[in-house]
């Protein structure tokens, strides 16, 4: 049995890793991979933005979903202190006696090998797997491997994998910029947002991909032409684009569901909607869906904001506020009478097109019977104010 493990901080575990790990297991004929999350690596400092060491374990098993013979183990994390790679292959050697063990590495780790706490211990009892970034890596890489077999009987192996070139420290920085979401699995980048790691903004072509099963297929059209809408308006008015973008993406998050199950789902993130009708069901998915838009999809308050008020409106609105409530009434796919005055004012007079178009929302409300919610008129009259 051909055993390998692949230590580092993972912070977070990306398809640099992962694709790397995957050309391992395939060049050796591994029968199991195990990646595992350092607690304290002893030769750099973790920074401070870092996701704790159960978060990246948590993320491991998330991205290993996707890597077939692969699993997060988190022996390292459980030992504690300075994480020293001779520990753990004694531990697995110690659990998996009969093995083959491979320890897969990148260059720079390889090059230093050498100064380890134990080298002597690992070269002897550990088979070595080294990752080449290019051709030129490759050549030195060969070299010192040949010096490693002679000077200390080490067996090394370099592994020809297309190289995705992606430093953690950049992919964090992206994060935070709405950005980095294509190196990470689906698995890895949902817990990012859920648990709102590294200062993450929503990316929203992977955000869309996240919630589209959310939204039922009749609805997705809607949904896509509010997102299209928003961006227009938020250029037009210097808001932000990208928190309008994922507003209008997650708005009708849980318009798909009947009252119960909404208020199940945010019973359950530990979300309690008070003080509203709960057979008022358009207004519901209103409060429910910013919920669980803060606690699965990393919104931020504004943007649950513009989520919880896209159906009523409220006084004293923000321009995101207007902006979500507009893009929704007006989407390219609305057609009533009226809407193409709305959608001229939309892009001249932000607030007089709040005003037409909450009018006519009242009426037809009136029209069809049913009762406006409160802060529909507050809104209306908050603007008639402030215009006077
Ligand atoms: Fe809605
Ligand atoms: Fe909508």
């Amino acid at each position: 049995m051909k055993i390998g493990f692949f230590g580092g901080t993972f912070n977070p575990p990306h398809s640099g890793h992962m694709s790397a790990a995957a050309a391992a297991i395939k060049q050796l004929g591994l029968d199991k991979l195990f990646f595992i999350p350092t607690a304290v690596p002893p030769h750099k400092k973790l920074p401070d933005d870092s996701a704790a060491g159960i978060q990246r374990y948590e993320m491991l098993k998330e991205a290993c979903k996707d890597i077939p013979n692969s699993e997060a183990l988190d022996i390292e994390l459980r030992r504690g202190g300075e994480s020293y790679t001779a520990d753990t292959a004694r531990e697995l050697k110690a659990q998996y006696p009969e093995a083959e063990l491979w320890m897969l590495c990148g260059e720079d780790m390889f090059l230093t090998l050498e100064q380890w706490y134990r080298s002597d211990w690992i070269f002897k009892n550990v088979n070595i797997a080294v990752f080449a970034r290019n051709d030129f890596a490759e050549k030195k890489l060969a070299r010192h491997a040949a010096q490693l077999a002679s000077d200390k009987g080490a067996s090394v192996e370099l592994i020809k994998s297309e190289p995705v070139v992606i430093s953690s420290t950049k992919l964090r920085e992206m994060l935070k910029n709405g950005a980095g979401g294509e190196y990470l699995s689906d698995g890895v980048y949902s817990y990012i947002l859920k648990n709102r790691l590294y200062g993450v903004r929503p990316q929203p072509d992977k955000l869309w991909k996240l919630v589209e099963p959310w939204i039922k297929e009749k609805r997705r059209d809607h949904v896509s032409g509010c997102r299209a809408e928003a961006v227009k308006l938020a250029v037009r008015w210097g808001a932000d684009v990208l928190d309008a973008e994922n507003a209008a993406i997650l708005h009708d998050l849980t318009k798909g569901m009947d009252s119960n199950e909404q208020l199940i789902l945010c019973e359950k993130y530990g979300k309690i909607i008070r003080n509203i009708d709960k057979d008022d069901f358009n207004v519901l998915h209103a409060f429910t869906g910013a919920e669980i838009a803060g606690a699965l999809f990393g919104a931020s308050d504004e943007v649950c904001s513009a989520i919880r008020w896209h159906t009523t409106g409220k006084a004293d609105m923000t321009l995101l506020e207007k902006i979500i409530w507009l893009a929704d009434y007006i989407e390219p796919g609305r057609s009533f009478p009226g809407v193409e005055e709305v959608r001229r004012l939309a892009y001249t007079d932000i607030d007089e097109a709040m005003k037409l178009a909450l009018g006519m929302s009242l009426d037809n409300l009136k029209n069809r019977g049913i009762k406006p919610y409160g802060a529909t008129f507050d809104a209306l009259a908050f603007l008639a104010d402030k215009g006077e």
